[in-house]
């Protein structure tokens, strides 16, 4: 980063003697005031909760600009990575910073190919779970295992270690995903095959049995794969900053990942694309387009408590630039598969385009986000919507550990501990009398 020539002028009206605070420049988007020795200089801390305007780092994986609904992956727009790339040269950019020539290309593919499978006993820890258990709650456990079986890379300080973690992580997660899928369906999980591309790979997991073969489809293999392109990363979200909030303590990347994962969960975060997708389904079912105005009636009454899930984003106030892509990827699926006339994608289709007239949402800069159109792709792929945020979790597994390894990269990198506004009871002693 570097140091700009304008600084920031604190003053106090009460006379308070006026501090001056170093401004850094990225190379785009906003610059940060450096208020790293505020405390010390004035006995004060900032107040941000929910950060809304906190940088909590540095990072050069991906920039968002809200306003203009541009996203780029180590500079790349996600449009055009999503057009011209597949999944791996978008993990082998997040996590080296280029996209791979032929040679790195066939090298990482590769590397992820012989660590899809997973230690044998891992299968144990599947069978204590209940079979209707959600699987993001069965992910969480089974990602927080791995931390159990690698000891031959736990020194997170050398580079070929966590190197060899994010490998093993990119390369289990679908592993990982289709055994929680298959188990809640009392069936055997299907191992991975070398001979499969990553997603085609994953495809044949989650859909072949030991009595039938699964035939990858290409139109949903390149859907599917352009899914997890857009999701691999998006800056310093909850699941991010979860991560590397966690992986500041030195813990184990696999615990820091598990993390991640559960708070991806969430129905504000990654949960968000199953909500949407139940909230469409429900719709549809109590009368479906002729009812969207009496809904969207109970989304602008905050008494209601109603969201209009797959909408609105911290970051983006203009058209969440996956979202868009998402449609079109969903066009195309619904038409290869002669599901154009799909009910709930019509009537996703009308709910946007009502809130993007609705001066509610107008005024709120409320558009829809990658979560609004992902879960009708996933439906008809076949995906049941429980499965949708472990997909999500599955896909930004890859930027989770580019994040990880930036910060561990850093010799200077801290744990990370915030402060407070303490509002509580003043010093008291305990009653004598109690
Ligand atoms: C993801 O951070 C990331 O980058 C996340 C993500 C990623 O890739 O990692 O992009 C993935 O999490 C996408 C977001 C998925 N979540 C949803 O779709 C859930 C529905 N959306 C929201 O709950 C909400 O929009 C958030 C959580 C996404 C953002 O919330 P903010 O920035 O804290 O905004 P807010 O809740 O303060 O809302 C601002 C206003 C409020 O109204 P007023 O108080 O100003 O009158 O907008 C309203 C809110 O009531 N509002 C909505 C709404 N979202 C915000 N009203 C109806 N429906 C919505 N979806």
């Amino acid at each position: 980063m570097q140091l700009s020539d304008k600084k920031a002028m604190l003053s106090f009206s009460d006379g308070g003697e006026s501090i001056e605070l170093p401004v850094y420049k990225g190379t785009v988007g906003p610059d940060v005031i450096d208020i790293r020795k505020l405390y010390g200089q004035t006995g004060m801390f900032t107040y941000d909760p929910g950060f809304l305007a906190t940088a909590s780092c540095e990072s050069s994986i991906t920039y968002i600009d809200g306003d203009k609904g541009e996203l780029l992956y180590r500079g790349y727009p996600i449009d055009q990575l999503a057009e011209s790339c597949d999944f791996l040269d978008v993990c082998y950019l997040l996590l080296n910073g280029e996209l791979p020539n032929k040679e790195q290309k066939a090298d990482f593919d590769g590397q992820i190919t012989y660590h899809t499978m997973v230690h044998e006993q891992l299968h144990t820890f599947l069978r204590g779970f209940r079979r209707d258990a959600h699987p993001m709650a069965v992910l969480t456990g089974l990602v927080g295992a791995l931390s159990a079986f690698y000891h031959d890379s736990t020194d997170i300080t050398n580079p070929e270690h966590r190197h060899i973690s994010a490998i093993r992580l990119i390369a289990k997660m679908p592993t990982l995903v289709a055994m929680a899928y298959k188990y809640s369906l009392g069936q055997p999980s299907i191992y991975p095959r070398n001979d499969l591309t990553y997603t085609g790979n994953f495809l044949r997991m989650m859909f072949a049995t030991p009595c039938e073969e699964y035939e990858v489809n290409d139109v949903v293999e390149r859907a599917l794969d352009r899914i997890f392109i857009l999701h691999a990363d998006h800056e310093q979200n909850a699941s991010t900053s979860t991560v590397r909030l966690c992986g500041s303590s030195g813990t184990s990347p696999f615990a820091a990942i598990a993390a991640g994962v559960a708070c991806l969960w969430g129905p504000a975060h990654g949960g968000a694309n199953e909500a949407a997708l139940q909230m469409l389904e429900e719709l549809q079912a109590n009368g479906g387009v002729a009812k969207v105005g009496e809904f969207m009636n109970k989304v602008k009454d905050k008494s209601s408590g109603v969201r209009l899930m797959g909408f609105g984003h911290r970051v983006y106030k203009n058209y969440d630039p996956r979202a868009r892509l998402m449609q079109e990827t969903c066009k195309e699926v619904l038409e290869a598969l002669g599901l154009q006339n799909d009910p709930l994608f019509k009537l996703a289709m009308e709910l946007e385009r009502i809130a993007l007239e609705d001066p509610y949402f107008v005024e709120r800069k409320l558009y829809p986000n990658v979560d609004f159109y992902s879960g009708i792709v996933q439906r008809a792929i076949g995906i049941p919507t429980s499965l949708f945020t472990a997909i999500f979790a599955l896909a930004r597994t890859v930027g989770w550990i580019a994040q990880w390894n930036e910060m561990l990269s850093d010799s200077d990198y801290k744990i990370g501990r915030p402060r407070q506004l303490y509002t509580g009871s003043p010093s008291r002693d305990v009653p004598a009398n109690r």
